[in-house]
């Protein structure tokens, strides 16, 4: 048995866009319908009602409650706090502040993220990360979230900058770990940190609340051959690392990692064809949180840590398992050197919007049917909730 820390955070991670269905101020929901701009992305389905978590949170924050878990981490939607420049949804405010009670009511931890990829139609429109007033409108929307997050201890401003650069990169970017990452936007890059910076400030009128950004790190692994070393590092620094040492003075930063890519001479290299591999085509390879921990420890100079995604997209319930199982030993030798890692939230808490890649890959610990939106837990929910309960792995 290993045994985790008092107090340890277990539960599972959604998005907004992901779940909540119609959220149709947003960019995503613009290029979904758009007929050219779906193809440039390569969206093979839109959204559409996704899984109706919009109006079912409350049946959902009680099943992840009622399987044993401790913590919930979904994000708030710009789009919908504010549809139009300016124009602030009290009613929407209220509607995630809804979410946070509910949480508290069914014992669940909340973890609120800010911003998960997607923006409001407008801003888009207006010149997107790269407009000079961007950092500025993205802190009023901040603070008109403030109550929301009011008695929030875990705030995660930006999900995923690194990737939000690259996917401004303006590359098809359809199934971005599989086959290579676009280059990043470094513009866009500056903007998302001086954007988290701007939203650390404004919390930092709420005493109680912790704020960091959840990065994807991508265990990018030189295959030793000469001159690999020197490509994982100029490829990797502006992909990953930049972030990881842009954490330092963070109160926590949040580690989301799913598999690994090995870098040769000459680049990233697609994954090999004898390893097993997931629904996204990813390598199955559960030290991919692990490996995440211990760079995000290193190169942030000891922050919190939480792993705020992992998972896998799979239609075989007994692997999600065997991955889960796997990572959560890795987090255990990091806890155990010392590592200091908070909580563990898998990806995800429901099957999901996978972006371009539709409804098709499935990373939920619970399904549901697509006519009647009837949750079923699979039984690694089951599984990970005994876990949780035990605050131990056997
Ligand atoms: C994102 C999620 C996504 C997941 C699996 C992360 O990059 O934050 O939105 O669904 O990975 O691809």
């Amino acid at each position: 048995m290993r045994t985790f820390p008092d107090g340890f955070l277990w539960g599972a991670a959604t998005a907004a866009h992901q779940i909540e269905g119609n959220n149709i101020n947003s960019n995503w929901w613009l290029h979904e319908h758009d007929p050219e701009l779906a193809a440039r992305w390569g969206i093979v389905e839109p959204s559409g009602d996704a899984a109706d978590s919009y109006h079912r949170y409350r049946e959902d924050i009680r099943l992840l409650a009622d399987l044993g878990m401790n913590s919930y981490r979904f994000s708030i939607e710009w789009a919908r706090i504010e549809p139009e420049r300016g124009v602030v949804s009290r009613a929407e405010v209220d509607h995630y502040r809804r979410m946070v009670d509910t949480c508290r009511e069914f014992g669940v931890e909340p973890v609120v993220t800010l911003l998960h990829f997607t923006v409001p139609r407008w801003f888009e429109r207006d010149g997107f990360w790269r407009a000079d007033d961007a950092v500025d409108r993205f802190g009023r929307y901040v603070e008109a979230a403030l109550p929301v997050v009011r008695d929030v201890e875990w705030v995660c401003t930006i999900n995923e900058p690194n990737i939000a650069a690259m996917l401004a990169g303006g590359e098809n970017a359809a199934n971005l770990v599989a086959y290579g990452l676009p280059n990043p936007d470094l513009h866009v890059a500056d903007q998302l940190l001086a954007s988290h910076d701007r939203a650390r400030d404004v919390l930092s009128q709420l005493p109680q609340a912790k704020s960091g950004w959840t990065i994807a790190t991508q265990a990018f692994k030189s295959t030793g051959e000469p001159g690999a070393d020197d490509k994982l590092l100029e490829y990797g620094h502006p992909r990953d690392d930049w972030y990881l040492e842009a954490s330092k003075g963070n109160d926590f930063l949040g580690v989301q990692a799913y598999t690994r890519t090995f870098v040769g001479p000459d680049g990233p290299l697609p994954v090999a064809d004898d390893v097993e591999t997931t629904l996204t085509g990813w390598e199955f390879y559960p030290q991919a949180a692990a490996d995440g921990l211990r760079a995000a420890w290193e190169l942030s100079g000891g922050v919190p840590l939480m792993v705020t995604e992992n998972g896998m997209a799979t239609a075989d319930d007994t692997r999600r398992i065997a991955y889960t199982q796997g990572a959560l030993e890795g987090l255990h030798d990091c806890l155990a050197d010392g590592i200091d890692v908070r909580g563990y939230l898998h990806w995800s808490l429901l099957d999901n919007y996978e972006w371009a890649s539709g409804y098709r890959p499935t990373f939920g610990l619970i399904g549901w049917d697509r006519e009647t939106f009837a949750r079923t837990p699979k039984p690694s929910a089951h599984w990970l909730g005994r876990v949780a309960r035990a605050n131990a792995l056997p």
